[in-house]
Order: structure tokens, then sequence, then C-alpha cells
């Protein structure tokens, strides 16, 4: 894998979700290439174990414990890194916090999932994607989901969040790139994370592509400079089965996909991603 110079990103970076899975690899990878470090998360102990791993490799580590969906977090997030040299945004926290069938659930914690997945990262991408433009040199990175490429039951709101911050992202690679910020989209499929671990997924169900979140980070590290969308290796096939025109036989059988890896009947359940390389979805 073409690696770039990952320094030129510094002198700092802000790993927004970096304390678990992906996000803490983003971290201890990019610490590992010499850049120091603003990490964002709500829970205080995993912050503060990756800051420790970050530090231990040399470098000037802080840390904000913030939940991102609150606005006067956000507005302390924005603050703190303010005297900071800002070259690379990593919005990395993201979740499908609030499963439920759309209409039977409730519409504020709806609006709470649109919040973590769409408008922190904007409002973060608006507000250090200035700051680069001005430097004329940075990157940013957010981080997309097979979600966002095919509609599925309890992953209503979240789904079509992953679907906008790519389209999102392609436009501001668009308006950034001559200003020497770069922007990625990395697109996801099922990675055995902290967080999917506590969720419960069948990692074991055959056929099934599960990324190792170091392997994750690596490869979005290395495609940084590309842009404006890289789908992680092994989840290609499910990407492309997500842009198929034939929409109801695409979303009917990821839903089967997306029950069996959930070990739930398929009318029912909680939400994921799933790509297990095949084409039936
Ligand atoms: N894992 C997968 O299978 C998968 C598949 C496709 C896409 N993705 C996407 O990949 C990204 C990382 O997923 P992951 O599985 O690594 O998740 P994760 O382990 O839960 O990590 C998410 C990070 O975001 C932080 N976070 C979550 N909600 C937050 C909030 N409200 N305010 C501040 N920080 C918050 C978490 O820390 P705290 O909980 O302490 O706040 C954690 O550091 C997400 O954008 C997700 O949508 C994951």
């Amino acid at each position: 894998m073409n690696q770039p110079d990952l320094a030129a990103y510094g002198p700092w970076a802000v790993v927004v979700g970096g304390s678990e899975g992906v996000g803490a690899q983003f971290a201890e990878q990019l610490a590992a290439a010499g850049v120091d470090l603003v990490l964002i998360a709500r829970k205080e102990g995993p912050l503060e174990d990756t800051a420790q791993r970050c530090r231990d490799l040399g470098r000037e580590v802080r840390t904000v414990s913030a939940d991102l969906t609150v606005p006067a977090d956000l507005d302390r997030v924005m603050r703190a890194t303010d005297p900071l040299d800002v070259g690379l945004l990593v919005c990395n926290a993201g979740a499908n916090s609030y499963g439920s069938d759309f209409v039977d659930g409730d519409l504020a914690e709806f609006m709470k999932v649109l919040t973590l997945n769409v408008a922190v990262p904007m409002a973060l991408a608006h507000h250090y994607g200035a700051r680069m433009k001005k430097r004329g040199s940075g990157g940013v990175v957010t981080i997309g989901s097979l979600s966002g490429y095919l509609g599925s039951s309890q992953h209503t709101v979240y789904g079509g969040a992953k679907a906008f911050v790519r389209i999102f992202s392609e436009g501001l690679w668009l308006e950034l790139r001559d200003a020497g910020v770069d922007v990625l989209h990395l697109v996801l499929g099922v990675t055995d994370t902290p967080a999917m671990r506590r969720a419960g997924l069948d990692f074991d169900l055959p056929g099934l592509v599960v990324g190792r979140p170091d392997e994750v980070a690596a490869e979005g590290l290395a495609h940084l400079a590309e842009g404006p969308v890289h789908v992680v290796s092994g989840n290609e096939r499910g990407a492309a089965v997500g842009a198929k025109t034939d929409r109801a036989r695409a979303v009917l059988g990821h839903h089967r996909l997306m029950s069996e890896l959930m070990k739930r009947p398929a009318d029912g359940g909680r939400a994921s991603d799933v790509n297990r390389g095949s084409d039936d979805a």
C-alpha cells in the first residue's frame, strides 16, 4: 500500500470518536507517524487509555470528553483546538444509536441519530475545513458505511445519514482540492470494533467480510490524498450491489443479510452494517 507522508497532515490532528475501535487506530497510526493529537469521545476511561498509548509513541495528546450531539460540547471541542494548528480532521464518531422501525419509533431519538451522523460532521468540516483552506493544506476524513448504499429496516435514518455524508464529502472534495485540502470518505463494511461486539453481531456468518480496525484505519490513511471515496478492501461488491438499479431486489436481499447478522427474524430486530461479498443483496 502506498503510504503518504502523514506528518505533512500535522502538526495536530483532531480525531473525533478517537477512543475506541477504528478511531483509536487512526489515533495510534497518526501518532506513530509523528502527528500530535486531540482525541474526542464521551467516556473518559477509553479516551485516556488511547491517549496514553499515543503519548507512549512520543506525541503530545490532548483529550476532550464531550458528547458531540450537545451543542455546548461541540462548541467546547472547537474552542479547545483554537490555539492549535490543525492539519487533519478525522470524523469517525458515528453510530446507529437508536434502532427502531421508523414510524413506531420516537422522532426525537431519530433526530439524535441525524445529529451525530450528519450535523456533527458538517459542523466540524465547516469549522476545520475553513481553517485548512486558509492555511492552504490539510485533510478531512469522513467515515461511511455500506448502509449508506442500501435502505434497511431499523437503519432508515442511519443509512440515509451515511448516504448524505458520502455525497457531501464528494462535493467538499471538489471544493477544497484546489486549496490543497484532501477530503476522503472512507466506506466501511462490517468491522470488528468494541461497539459492534457489544451489539452482539454474528461475525462468524459464513462468507461475511469482517474488517479489523487497524487495517481499516491504515487503508484510510493510505488513500487520504486520493479522495473522494474509498471503499475498504473486500467490500467493493457490497457497494456495487448498493448501486444496482433494481432497488427492491437489492434492498430485500440486504435485509436478509442484515437479519442473519443480527440474529433476528427477517422482519424485526436491530440495525448494523453488512457485506459478505456476495451479490445476493
Ligand atoms: N464497526 C462497523 O461495523 C462499522 C461499519 C460501517 C461504518 N461504521 C462507522 O465507523 C465509525 C466508527 O465505528 P466504530 O464501530 O469504530 O464505533 P465505536 O467503536 O463506537 O467508536 C465510535 C467512537 O465515537 C465515539 N462517540 C460515539 N458517540 C459519540 C458522541 N455522541 N460524542 C462523542 N463521541 C462519540 C465513541 O466513544 P464514546 O462512546 O466514549 O463517546 C468512540 O470513540 C462510525 O462512524 C460508524 O458509523 C462502523
